[in-house]
């Protein structure tokens, strides 16, 4: 489909061997896709490789265009946004500095622009632009790391273990913007463990074990037939 980030036949080895193998993810316009699978899937291995921070093998199709092997900068200005596990941000700095920070390949009037965007978005943060980002709640701190990636207006963004660690009251405000970023033409790729949260709101859904996807198709069907999620480690339901 016109527009889809396209992953085909990724496979990345760290230390032993192989931990994701020969994996084929599309992430199309306009739709949340769920990436699931227990601790250890390969999942976060999978996204440093799409962001070129970890060497891989296959292709990362952007729009038909193939990214794999460039560089992480070039990677992001082809609009490919990701918010990696853990939340990672300048603490000694200010939210208003860490969304300066995310803007520094755009031009003034971009960033500008970003910046209003992504305080739209979460407007919890305009209170908190002067706060230190090591100061704020967990929620917010997930927040900042989405603004921070929506502030180049992506066509693309990836976010891994949104909800990990996070009240269910605060996860239940962050997903609904995800949809509303999804509608606004953004191809989503939500990557969780605890697949109750993903499920709840994402169209297209992936599920991975030991490297390999095990399912691919409609969010519905896992939702209906949470039977096929079979891993038990994947705790459908039992988190948030
Ligand atoms: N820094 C690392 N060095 C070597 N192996 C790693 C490293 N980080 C993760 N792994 C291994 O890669 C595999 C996949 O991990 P990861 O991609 O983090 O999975 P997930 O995100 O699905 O939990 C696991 O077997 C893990 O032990
Ligand atoms: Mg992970």
């Amino acid at each position: 489909m016109s527009g889809t980030l396209r992953l085909e036949g990724m496979t990345v080895s760290r230390g032993a061997g192989p931990v994701v193998r020969d994996v084929t993810i599309d992430i199309p316009p306009g739709k949340v896709t769920a990436l699931l699978g227990p601790n250890g899937a390969g999942k976060s291995s999978l996204v440093l490789a799409v962001g070129g921070v970890l060497p891989s093998k296959g292709k990362v199709l952007a729009d038909g265009v193939d990214l794999h092997g460039k560089r992480p900068e070039r990677i992001r200005a082809a609009g490919v946004a990701i918010v990696p596990e853990g939340r990672r941000m300048l603490r000694g700095l200010t939210v208003a500095d860490n969304l300066e920070v995310a803007c520094y390949a755009l031009s003034r009037e971009d960033a500008r622009a970003g910046r209003a965007h992504a305080l739209e978005l979460f407007p919890e943060l305009e209170k908190r632009l002067d706060a230190l980002a090591g100061s704020l709640s967990g929620g917010e701190q997930q927040m900042l790391v989405l603004a921070q990636a929506l502030v180049s207006r992506p066509k693309w963004l990836l976010v891994d273990e949104l909800s990990l660690g996070l009240a269910p009251v605060v996860v239940k405000r962050l997903v609904p913007t995800l949809r509303t970023v999804a509608e606004s033409g953004v191809g989503v790729l939500l990557i969780e463990q605890f697949a109750h949260v993903a499920l709840g709101v994402a169209e297209d859904a992936y599920v991975m074990d030991r490297g390999r996807i095990h399912f691919s198709g409609a969010a519905s069907e896992l939702r209906e037939h949470p039977e096929l999620l079979h891993s038990s480690y994947l705790q459908a339901g039992n988190a948030a």
